[in-house]
């Protein structure tokens, strides 16, 4: 991976964070479960999960806790090693909230006031937004850099956010004279599954809150779930085309490919190099085939961790110290540097 910031000298860390707020789907698990995994063979990983960021919207205390573990539980079944990379409760490590803090006086009103993201999620009443969806992705840039990292492995979705992470970065090494203090941080956003779209509407994203649950496939579904999904995914009457040019305008269509390719790790053109021509009676029965390959375990995993809370707590304990190791010194550089009393 390329240096972030040219001039900065410090070492090569990933992060990324994960809200519990409900079961994970396909899209979750293509545009960030699967990158983590592969990750944590190459850098120093650090994954989270952000209950901090999931309070932005009035959340019932057990069903949070209980999600917080079943996060947890999806992210070890995805394959993620906890003796390798680091897995963790955001609200366990204090350094987030003081940064955020920090943060929010070098964040500008302007920068936030482009999010989409809050203007999809405040909808047309934004004054009774909170304040904390608001400010969402100021705490979000400080998740990232209460650890200085260098790489964040995100969907599509995240990138604006990404961006304002970086120009957060930027104005507090210039704020308070302290060039290359915080690096700016690069999103890994590239590659097939990045953004996976509802499998009933091919121009929104799939997501958890979607009504319909035929929108998307679940870490948890069985084979028959996913058959059945997969059968009634929309697509059109045409052919599979050529090529992805000819794709432009067939959304439906487009995702099932990209669904595909992503978990075949093929390109798009493999995918149609394969297919064109036909309807999609037989893609469909083989795209199911590959997601009961790759979900399925993942689902029979699941089950097995979610059945030792205790073995869950262990592993947010021990990461929870092992990220707060890194992040203290850190905000302790960032006391110093802007002048509190006592750094
Ligand atoms: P969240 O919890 O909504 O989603 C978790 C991850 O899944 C990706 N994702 C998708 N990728 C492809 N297609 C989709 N349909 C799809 N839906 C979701 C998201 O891009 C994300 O990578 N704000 C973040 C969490 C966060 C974070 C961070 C991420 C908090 N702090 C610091 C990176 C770094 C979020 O709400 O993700």
């Amino acid at each position: 991976m390329s240096n972030p910031s040219a001039d900065y000298n410090g070492p090569e860390r990933v992060f990324s964070g994960v809200q519990p707020t409900g079961a994970l789907h396909l899209g979750n698990y293509l545009g960030a479960l699967k990158k983590f995994v592969a990750l944590q063979e190459s850098h120093d990983c650090i994954f989270c999960v952000v209950d901090l960021h999931a309070i932005t919207i009035p959340q019932d205390p057990k069903t949070l806790a209980d999600n917080t573990r079943k996060i947890t539980a999806a992210f070890l079944a995805a394959g993620l090693d906890p003796k390798r990379a680091i897995l963790f409760v955001q609200s366990a490590v204090k350094a987030h909230s003081e940064l955020a803090w920090i943060f929010n006086c070098s964040a500008r009103m302007g920068w936030l006031e482009r999010m989409t993201q809050f203007k999809d999620k405040a909808g047309k009443d934004k004054e009774r937004a909170s304040v904390g969806l608001f400010d969402y992705p100021v705490l979000q840039a400080a998740d990232i850099l209460a650890y200085k990292a260098t790489h964040v492995p995100v969907g599509e979705d995240q990138k604006q956010h990404l961006e304002l992470s970086r120009d957060i970065a930027e104005r507090f090494n210039r704020d308070y004279n302290a060039p290359r203090f915080f690096p700016l941080p690069e999103p890994l956003i590239k590659g097939p599954g990045a953004r996976i779209m509802s499998l009933k509407d091919g121009t929104k994203k799939m997501s958890k809150s979607d009504a319909s649950d035929l929108s998307r496939i679940n870490l948890e579904d069985d084979a028959d779930t996913i058959a059945r999904k997969i059968k009634k995914a929309r697509t059109d009457p045409e052919p599979i085309p050529h090529s992805p040019g000819e794709l432009k305008g067939r959304d439906g269509a487009a995702n099932l490919v990209g669904i595909y390719a992503a978990l075949a790790e093929v390109s798009d053109q493999d995918v149609l190099d394969e297919y064109a021509g036909q309807g999609f009676g037989i893609f469909k029965s083989a795209l199911t085939e590959l997601l009961v390959q790759a979900i399925t375990p993942i689902g029979e995993e699941l089950t097995r961790v979610n059945a030792d809370p205790a073995h869950i707590d262990a592993v947010l304990k021990d990461g929870a110290e092992r990220a707060n190791a890194i992040a203290a010194p850190i905000i302790d550089e960032v006391r110093q540097t802007i002048g509190f009393w006592g750094a």
